[in-house]
């Protein structure tokens, strides 16, 4: 391939966002409505395919409750991915090996939180990732992960896609 029609292919593939939800956000819906919502995963998942299509993005959305599957996960998304947008729930506060991915993968990432840490108990204050991400949005409820999703629209179009390894 030449370099022209190497720009030409970088600039015509789908760039693509990985969506990672952490522990117990498989609950959502049911697990404490008046922190979270009663929005359902499946309910998030499904708009943000919806919102993905919209602006042209593939979009893959993920969830687990262990950490060991959260790193493979975004391991196996590397040189794959435009942007990734994780909320890793209580991990958030304690994962010094998905803040190590994050930073090993090397896409812009953004840190999505249903609920308003700061109004909540000091222990949540803490994210081992709010260093190393683009931006945080939280206190929105399921509606953060669609402004996240669009905001990684921009940063995929400002990187004009990943290099695909
Ligand atoms: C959360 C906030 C975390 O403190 C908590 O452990 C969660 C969800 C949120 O989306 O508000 O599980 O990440």
């Amino acid at each position: 391939m030449t370099s022209e029609e190497q720009r030409t292919d970088a600039a015509s593939r789908t760039p693509a966002v990985l969506v990672v939800h952490g522990p117990n956000l498989n609950l959502l819906g049911e697990r404490e409505p008046e922190v979270y919502g009663r929005t359902t995963l499946r309910d998030i998942d499904a708009a943000l395919a919806a919102l993905g299509r919209e602006l042209g993005l593939a979009v893959e959305t993920f969830q687990s409750n262990s950490e060991g599957a959260i790193v493979d996960r975004i391991q196996a998304a590397r040189g794959r991915i435009d942007a990734l947008i994780i909320n890793p729930a209580a991990y958030t506060h304690t994962s010094v090996a998905i803040r190590d991915v994050i930073l090993a993968i090397g896409a812009p990432c953004i840190e999505v939180h249903l609920s308003n840490v700061y109004k909540r108990e000091p222990m949540r204050h803490h994210s081992t990732i709010a260093d190393i991400v683009v931006g945080r949005i939280m206190g929105f409820g399921a509606d953060g992960y669609l402004i996240a999703l669009r905001a990684a629209r921009n940063l995929a179009g400002a990187a004009g896609g990943a290099e695909r390894k």
